[in-house]
């Protein structure tokens, strides 16, 4: 596949004297490009974009395509009903669901979408070409699709809240990169952070914690109330904003770990009832959600059907990492179940309390994604893992024929630092060291099978917040690094970091364009290197 770009590339230099920095520097990098180059086509201050036809999701796509314009270029594009229009947009169902044919040429440029969101795509190429050539393009063809249908991102609001403004920066964020998964991890330990208006006491006192701790679990803390959470209505507008950026938003509402903040509102979810609190200090807790008693369960899945309700997304996250046994070893009415159940442990009290959920999602047309622990114990033929300790779990989930998102803390955690020698030079992280070169390497395919591969869903990135009270931190641990994963689920299977430090180098101008953070050591070392 590389060799067949690179001679398109070389084919195009050899036909039309484009020189080798003026090839198209798309990112991801599409499936094929020939940039012939012997005309070109200036896009004009009049310039209009038509539509196949009536279709609001198109309509919008185009729009957000001219308001981006405007603002990037500044030329102010109409959407248009019919041809004559310098942009025509149609709809090819002969091409895959998200690919997209895009051609520039001396009469006007033409998209052709699998659907609309393959429109949407070809219309973030044409703005990333924009960015490097300015108004006046050379001819030149693309065809494009993804290698993987599930392209993620994971945002924690839970450790740190982020405004609705800022959410929807993020989802355009992801939007620029193909990414089609916003993964929103809405409960935490140290914050709930989703009205449910059956109970609420979950935003009330779960949605504030009563200051937070300084550094890496200091002894010190800043004395300073911190909460915030998103009304139903603000999640709607999230949900819909995402949707017309044809991002699917994956809600995740953590159990049976990572409950404090839901202990503390409801204190009989826990297993003795006593004082909890929304927690200070940063790791993991014993306080979880009591796998013994019925109304554990019957509270979770009256959150779940408010979450349904406001989230289209197919899979609903629950959580299922990090949950310490402590107290369920303690827990008369945890113990009973395992007697009850014929558990051997509380592993497989685990696994029982993560069947029960998925048995629920099941019968409301969902499906179950968790965390790579809950393999541990035993799980269902239909749940899918996220791999986060390492690719081990996904790997294992893969042979027995479980789906799988690999998310490995290897190569996906975007909290790590970006430097060998972050100190003095990196904003405050969490430790570890993943470069963009390591983010840019993933395979997730790595030690699996041909017949083992299709389990393979996805690649996804991780920001966990712990240590980022801004979102311009965020924004500065997410970039440049999401644009490598980007390409590792658009573009599998023809990468090349050498082009990519060339194309990058073009995206960087749009994100200066829109004011993002981005983090510069991938672009210092280019430099160095030259
Ligand atoms: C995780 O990083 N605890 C999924
Ligand atoms: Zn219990």
């Amino acid at each position: 596949m590389k060799k067949l770009i690179l001679s398109a590339f070389a084919l195009a230099l050899a036909g039309t004297g484009l020189a080798a920095e003026e090839l198209p520097a798309i990112v991801p990098i599409p499936q094929k490009v020939v940039a012939d180059g012997t005309q070109t086509f200036t896009l004009t201050e009049s310039a209009r974009i038509s539509l196949p036809r009536a279709d609001k999701a198109l309509r919008r796509a185009a729009e957000i395509f001219a308001r981006t314009i405007a603002r990037e270029e500044n030329l102010q594009l109409k959407v248009v009903g019919k041809s004559p229009a310098e942009i025509r947009l149609a709809v090819d169902p002969s091409l895959g669901e998200e690919a997209y044919r895009l051609d520039i040429a001396a009469s006007g440029i033409d998209i052709r979408g699998g659907s609309p969101a393959g429109l949407f795509y070809g219309l973030q190429s044409l703005r990333q070409l924009l960015a490097q050539y300015g108004t006046t393009l050379p001819s030149l063809q693309v065809e494009d699709a993804p290698s993987f249908g599930y392209r993620g991102a994971m945002l924690d609001c839970g450790r740190h809240f982020f405004t609705v403004d800022e959410i929807k920066s993020f989802i355009d964020l992801l939007a620029l990169h193909k990414i089609n998964r916003f993964h929103w991890h809405l409960t935490e330990d140290q914050g709930w952070r989703i009205e449910i208006r059956r109970y609420p006491e979950l935003t009330r006192i779960g949605s504030q914690r009563a200051e937070t701790v300084l550094g890496n679990n200091s002894p010190v803390y800043d004395g300073t109330p911190y909460g915030g959470y998103y009304t139903q209505k603000q999640v709607r507008d999230v949900v819909a904003y995402a949707a017309e950026r044809f991002i699917v938003v994956v809600p995740e509402i953590e159990m049976p770990g990572h409950a404090s903040a839901a202990l503390a509102a409801y204190p009989f979810l826990g297993c003795t009832g006593e004082e909890y609190k929304v927690q200070t200090r940063w790791g993991v807790f014993p306080e979880v959600f009591c796998a013994g008693k019925e109304s554990t369960f019957e509270f979770l899945q009256n959150v779940l059907a408010e979450v349904i309700e406001l989230f289209p997304s197919e899979y609903i996250h629950v959580g299922g990492d990090e949950c310490p046994k402590q107290s369920w070893k303690v827990c008369p009415a945890c113990q009973q179940r395992i007697r009850d159940e014929h558990l051997k442990d509380e592993h497989e009290l685990q696994s029982y309390f993560v069947l029960r959920m998925e048995k629920w999602l099941n019968e409301h047309g969902r499906r179950l994604i968790g965390w790579d622990e809950i393999l541990e114990g035993g799980i269902s033929q239909s749940a899918t893992i996220m791999s986060w300790r390492g690719a081990t779990g996904g790997i294992a989930a893969a042979r027995a024929g479980n789906k799988v998102i690999m998310t490995p803390n290897t190569h996906c955690y975007l909290d790590y630092y970006q430097t060998e020698h972050p100190e003095g030079r990196e904003p405050w992280g969490i430790g570890g060291y993943i470069p963009v070169e390591k983010a840019y390497a993933l395979d997730p395919y790595d030690q699996l099978t041909d017949a083992e591969r299709p389990y393979i869903l996805g690649v996804q990135g991780n920001i966990w917040t712990e240590y980022m009270g801004s979102f311009a931190h965020v924004q500065h641990m997410a970039l440049p690094r999401l644009a490598a994963l980007a390409e590792v689920g658009w573009s599998y299977d023809r990468r090349d970091i050498g082009d990519f430090r060339r194309r990058m180098e073009h995206l960087r101008k749009i994100y200066r364009m829109c004011g993002y953070r981005y983090a510069p050591y991938f672009f210092e070392t280019a430099e160095a290197g030259k």
